[in-house]
């Protein structure tokens, strides 16, 4: 009973480790990670629709079994590999999406992007071809 007791305590510890951005400081990591600024205001709405801008936010099981791992919801059937060794199509591991770091899961969203576009994304495509995020004040 203690154990479990402390396994919650360091759940709820992890969850406010856990890194929300607000919507600049989302703006300013994806402009030092290189995304452009002509699609900035998609990027900024696909990872608030997909993630609401949390680092460490790891999707439910989809139908399928497969994940979406962190910021962009990178899915782990194809991108990343969730075993402890680096692999898929995004050469990295699923736990390397989800960390306050998100030089890789820039990389990575980019890499889907360049295959996909926007469109590889539920979020962007259910809520993002309309009015866009105001991301003038960043
Ligand atoms: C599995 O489902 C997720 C979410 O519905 C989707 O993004 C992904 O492309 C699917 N993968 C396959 C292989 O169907
Ligand atoms: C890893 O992903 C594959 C493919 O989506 C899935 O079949 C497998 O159950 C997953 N393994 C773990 C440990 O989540
Ligand atoms: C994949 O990542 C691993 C570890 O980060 C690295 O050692 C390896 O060279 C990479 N492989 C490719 C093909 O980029």
């Amino acid at each position: 009973m203690k154990s479990l007791c402390l396994v919650f305590v360091f759940a709820i510890f992890l969850q406010c480790e856990s890194k929300q951005f607000s919507r600049c400081e989302l703006v300013h990591q994806l402009r030092s990670h290189g995304f452009p600024e002509d699609k900035m205001r998609d990027w900024v709405c696909l990872v608030e629709s997909e993630s609401s801008r949390t680092t460490h936010y790891i999707g439910k099981v989809n139908r399928n079994g497969s994940r979406d791992y962190g910021l962009f919801q990178i899915n782990d059937k194809y991108w990343c590999s969730n075993t402890s060794t680096a692999g898929k199509d995004c050469n990295v591991t699923c736990n390397d999406l989800v960390t306050d770091d998100i030089t890789k899961a820039a990389k990575c969203a980019k890499k889907v992007y360049k295959r996909h576009g926007f469109n590889a994304w539920y979020g962007w495509k259910n809520k993002c071809q309309g009015s866009l995020p105001d991301i003038s004040s960043c």
